[in-house]
């Protein structure tokens, strides 16, 4: 039994889709149901940024999870593919009328990445008072809480509807197919047989 940790949405979907070409069987979670078993797999939908924490401590197998939460949370697992979906970058943004000034000591800098942001500022040699939010980052410093913020950014529309500027992109993102190192010794077989059958279907 092969057991697959999912992050609830469009990632789940276009990755049940891929799982549904490889075992040629309709994967569909009915209503408000969280697991969905069906013959070798066991299917179990969860938060994005909890996704590392079931493969991790073996409760999922495999999971398919954003590089940004990958990053953020540093669990040892094996990233076993770039899925090439899910795409978006991580960056800094300000105001549209800040100048954003990387030499000034005292940036206030609000986020839900706390250790990306921490490591982007490390390595410019430059400690800032880091804010830390779980939501609707872009409003800190509309209302004058945070000078720029450290936020994923897919379209670009939250940041240009609210006036935000990108100053600079800190990391590209997408989803990655990860597995947790006791399952991939024991089931190594068929976990590289699922992540040869992805790395065709991301080709085509
Ligand atoms: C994410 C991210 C940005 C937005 C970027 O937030 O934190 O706010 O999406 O997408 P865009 O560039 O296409 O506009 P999410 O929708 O996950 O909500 P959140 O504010 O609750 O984190």
């Amino acid at each position: 039994m092969i057991k697959v940790a999912l992050p609830k949405g469009r990632i789940a979907d276009k990755t049940l889709q891929i799982f549904e070409s490889f075992i040629n069987k309709p994967l569909c979670f009915k209503d408000r149901k969280l697991i969905l078993t069906e013959g070798n797999f066991e299917f179990m939908l969860v938060r994005n940024q909890d996704v590392p924490i079931y493969v991790e401590r073996g409760a999922a197998d495999i999971g398919v999870v954003g590089l940004d939460v990958l990053e953020e949370q540093q669990n040892s697992l094996v990233r076993l593919l770039n899925l090439e979906f899910g795409k978006c970058k991580i960056a800094i943004g300000s105001p549209n009328h800040y100048k954003m000034d990387f030499s000034n000591p005292n940036l206030k800098i609000a986020t839900k990445m706390v250790n990306i942001t921490k490591k982007f500022f490390a390595q410019k040699a430059m400690s800032v008072e880091i804010i830390k939010l779980y939501g609707s980052i872009e409003l800190a410093p509309l209302v004058g809480m945070a000078d720029a913020i450290v936020d994923l950014v897919e379209t670009g529309d939250t940041m240009r509807q609210n006036n935000l500027k990108i100053d600079e992109i800190i990391m590209e993102v997408s989803a990655y197919l990860v597995a947790n190192p006791n399952s991939f010794y024991a089931q190594k077989l068929e976990i590289l047989r699922i992540q040869d059958y992805f790395k065709t279907q991301i080709q085509c």
